[in-house]
């Protein structure tokens, strides 16, 4: 298992604060937001990771987490071009990950419980997808999963009128197919290949699967949500 961090992204709705920096800088509570996802997949058992960002702040990146030695892991660096969407991102991690699977997190994903269960569950399930859901007060801000005896029969990327509270969170398992799924993609009426269409394209496979993430999620994409997980995080042990 190998881990990817999607850190990419023009961070428009945290404007100013990403006028200079990456989102994924920023502060949550004592760490730069990256440290949060980062520890999530060296807790995990994971030690091969790579960072995918945009070329405008790669170098701030790499100078904050270097090789990785600091953190006991070992440190991959690809660079998105352009904002194209989180599919596309993801679709850059096809070399390094190879055959194996993958954990996905995206970088502002800030969550409380350990991903070793996951992982495991994952691993047991040997092919296709896994997602995580957390019933959320908002869920149109986010993809949504209808779920139906025990199966994700469909996800919709920020509805208008949500057909559940479950949001699926930035935290994914994939096998070495979903390369080929992303290469079928179009992009979406916002320009950009959703990583909402490749869990779809899993689900018609009969493919995926999912757990309820326990504990508290945020993502921290916003300025409530920002100043939410740095509330969260404060009252948590220091990473
Ligand atoms: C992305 C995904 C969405 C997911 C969310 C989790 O949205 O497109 O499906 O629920 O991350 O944080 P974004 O917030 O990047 O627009």
């Amino acid at each position: 298992m190998k881990g990817i961090i999607l850190a990419g992204g023009t961070g428009s709705r945290l404007w100013p604060l990403t006028k200079v920096t990456n989102k994924h800088l920023l502060a949550v509570g004592q760490k730069p937001m990256l440290y949060y996802p980062l520890a999530k997949l060296i807790t995990a058992g994971i030690d091969e990771i790579l960072i995918v960002t945009g070329v405008e702040h790669m170098g701030d990146v790499v100078n904050l987490l270097g090789s990785g030695k600091e953190f006991n892991c070992r440190l991959t660096y690809k660079v998105q071009d352009e904002a194209g969407g989180i599919a596309q991102a993801l679709a850059l991690a096809e070399n390094f990950a190879g055959s194996d699977p993958v954990t996905v997190i995206l970088g502002d994903n800030i969550f409380q419980s350990s991903l070793a269960d996951h992982v495991a569950s994952y691993m047991k399930q040997g092919l296709g997808a896994r997602v995580l859901l957390k019933e959320v007060h908002d869920p149109h801000r986010f993809g949504v999963a209808q779920v139906d005896s025990g199966r994700v029969i469909s996800i919709e990327e920020k509805p208008r009128a949500p057909k559940s509270n479950f949001a699926v969170t930035g935290i994914y398992f994939y096998d070495a197919d979903v390369y080929n799924m992303i290469r079928k993609l179009r992009p979406s009426g916002r320009g950009e290949l959703e990583i909402t269409d490749v869990n779809n394209a899993y689900i018609t496979k009969n493919q995926l699967h999912f757990d309820m993430l326990t504990g508290w999620w945020s993502d921290a994409g916003t300025f409530e949500s920002l100043a939410k997980v740095n509330e969260l995080v404060l009252r948590e042990p220091p990473l």
